[in-house]
This record gives structure tokens, sequence and C-alpha cells, in this order.
């Protein structure tokens, strides 16, 4: 459809054997009809109806395991090797999709809660307010994993808290995207969750796939962070909906609000120690302890000198410092 962006309104499975070819896609998220009645999931959360739009395409719950197996072969064919793949489910057919996945050759890399406002109030039980996010890999090849994309190695909370370790935790707090009075998909994932996703596991003028666009929420943050998109979505009505927004959208244009991350790179970062490094470094923190400089900054300024990471010069403090 243009440099930017391909979506069709067609079956995923069969569209992909089709259109796409094998390894040609760097990320994929996704996140399919839960087979829960989604095409009648509004009434659940007391959605003033005229803004939900309908034309979701749901799947019996009886063949909700084949139709993840047929996606998901699909999605292991098309990823390159190294790319990624997140899927969004909720409890109640995860069970199937992780045996899907499990019969494919992707490895697990992560199984993310990603924990969110508004759960369905019920009084005789407790409330759900989570999904699950199941990120895995095709191995064969080099992993995007962006891991300072967000927060530097040494950003901090006023608690001393490192914020790259707290980003980087596997419990996501993220609210729903509240939109008052305007037409929305059901289940429209938030913005804030698939930057986040992007940020981490692809880079610019990479090509991000989602099998189920919905309301195209992944094409729209895909492409706004100036990477490329491509996807399915089965249902008339939200397809003709969506497709017609996303024309509007500039490329990159999320870039310029993304937070940057503070700090130096470190260039040693992974390399294996020598012991003459090592004996180095220890030699150094002793002559700034002698200047007395207080043990944080000297593991500061000894990451500066010899392009570490502060854990990874506390590590050799801790373990040859005697
Ligand atoms: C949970 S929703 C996706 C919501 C989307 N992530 C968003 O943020 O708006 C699942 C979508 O998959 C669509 N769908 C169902 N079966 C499909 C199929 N076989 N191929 C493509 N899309 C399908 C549904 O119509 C629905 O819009």
């Amino acid at each position: 459809m243009s440099e930017w962006g391909t979506f069709y309104n067609e079956d995923c499975i069969k569209g992909c054997r089709r259109r796409v070819p094998p390894n040609s896609v760097d990320l994929i998220i996704t996140d399919p009809p839960y087979g829960i009645g989604g095409d009648r999931l509004h009434k659940h959360y007391n959605r003033r109806e005229e803004f939900v739009l309908d034309g979701y395409v749901e799947v019996p719950s009886k063949h909700y395991a084949e139709f993840s197996r047929r996606w998901i072969t699909e999605a292991e064919r098309i990823l390159r090797p190294g790319g990624s793949l997140y899927v969004v489910s909720g409890y109640t057919n995860l069970r199937h999709i992780l045996n899907a996945l499990a019969e494919t050759s992707l490895v697990e890399v992560n199984h993310l809660i990603w924990r969110y406002n508004f759960g369905v109030y019920t009084r005789a039980k407790y409330i759900s307010s989570h999904y699950h996010v199941l990120y895995y890999v095709k191995p064969g090849g080099p992993v995007t994993f962006n891991a300072f994309c967000r927060f530097g190695e040494a950003e901090r909370t006023d608690g001393e808290r490192s914020l790259n370790y707290q980003d980087r935790e596997d419990v996501w707090i993220i609210n729903r995207e509240y939109k008052p009075g305007r037409t929305k998909n059901k289940n429209q994932l938030p913005m804030e969750l698939l930057t986040r996703i992007i940020q981490y596991s692809s880079n610019p003028g990479d090509l991000v796939a989602d099998l189920f666009l919905g309301s195209f929420s992944t094409a729209k943050a895909a492409i706004g962070l100036g990477r490329r998109a491509l996807g399915f979505e089965l249902s008339k009505t939200a397809f003709a909906h969506h497709v017609r927004q996303i024309h509007h959208l500039l490329p990159g244009s999320m870039l310029s609000g993304l937070r940057t991350p503070r700090g130096k790179s470190v260039p040693n970062r992974g390399k294996a120690w020598t012991e003459r490094e090592r004996n180095r470094v220890l030699r150094r923190y002793r002559a700034l302890r002698g200047q007395g400089k207080t043990k944080k900054d000297a593991i500061q300024m000894l990451g500066d000198e010899f392009g570490r990471g502060r854990f990874s010069i506390l590590n050799v403090l801790e373990r040859f410092e005697s």
C-alpha cells in the first residue's frame, strides 16, 4: 500500500501463506481474538455501545487450539532468524497458545505480565486485571534487544533504584487508554505498551507485523516510530475504519517524543575481564578510597575509566577485594 505500511483485509493464516515470504519480518506483536465471546466483550466493560466498533471476528472456543496452531506456524515461518514474537493473551485460552508455541522452534525469552486498571468488576470472585505477554525469539540469527534504549545504566530514582532495571522488570503496569466519546475497537492495546516493545525489540526501518490488527494500534505505533508495518484484519468494518486513519499518520512522528536515555555508553559491556584489568580496577579503587572518595563515587569513576557498568565494577570489588 505504501513503503511504510501493507495491510490486508483477510484471514491472516491464508493471507500470510499467500503474501508474506519466509524469514522476512523482524518483529511480530499480536493480540489474537480471545475465544471467549469477544464479539460481545464491550458489554462486560460497560462501554457506551455507540462508540464501540462492530465487526470483531471471534473464534469459537472449541476451535481455539487448532486456530492457535495454524497462525503460530505462520508467525514462525515469516519471522527472520533472530526475529521476535510478542503474543498478548488473556488467561482463558493461554494454554492453547503456550502449547502451540511449544510445537515450534521458537524459544521462550520472557513471560511478561501486563497489569492494567479498569479490570472487569465482579462480586463473586477476584477481579481480573492482567494480561499475559509472551515473548519468544526465532533461533538462528542476531536478536535485537536494545537494553538501554529507554533508560541509561546509571539512571536512578530518588530512592536510588535503577530506572533501567525497573523498566525491564517483567511486570508492566500500564493503564488502558480511556477515550470517552471516541470510536474504538474492542481490546485496543495502549500505545505505551506497544512503544515499549517496539523500542526494545526493533530498530528504525525494521518490519513489524501484526496478524490481528483490530484498530491497527501496532501498525500506528510502528510507523510512528519509524518502522515499517504489515498486517491482517478479517473484519471489514474495523479494517475500513482504521486503514483510513493510518494514511494520515506521519512516519517517524512519535520519535521526537521519546525519552532520551541519559548517561554515557558502556563500550566494554559484556566483554570478559582479564586478570590484568581486574587488578588495575582493584588498585585504582584503593587509591580513590585513599583520596577520600565515597564507595559510590569511586565505582562511578571506575565505570567511566574502564568503560564498564556499575554492576560490573561492583561485582569485581565484591569478589576480589579482600
Ligand atoms: C483482540 S483483537 C486485536 C486488537 C488490536 N491489538 C488493537 O489494539 O486494536 C483481535 C482482532 O483479530 C481479528 N481477527 C479474528 N480472526 C482473524 C483472522 N483469522 N485473521 C485476521 N484477523 C482476525 C478480529 O476481528 C479482531 O479485530
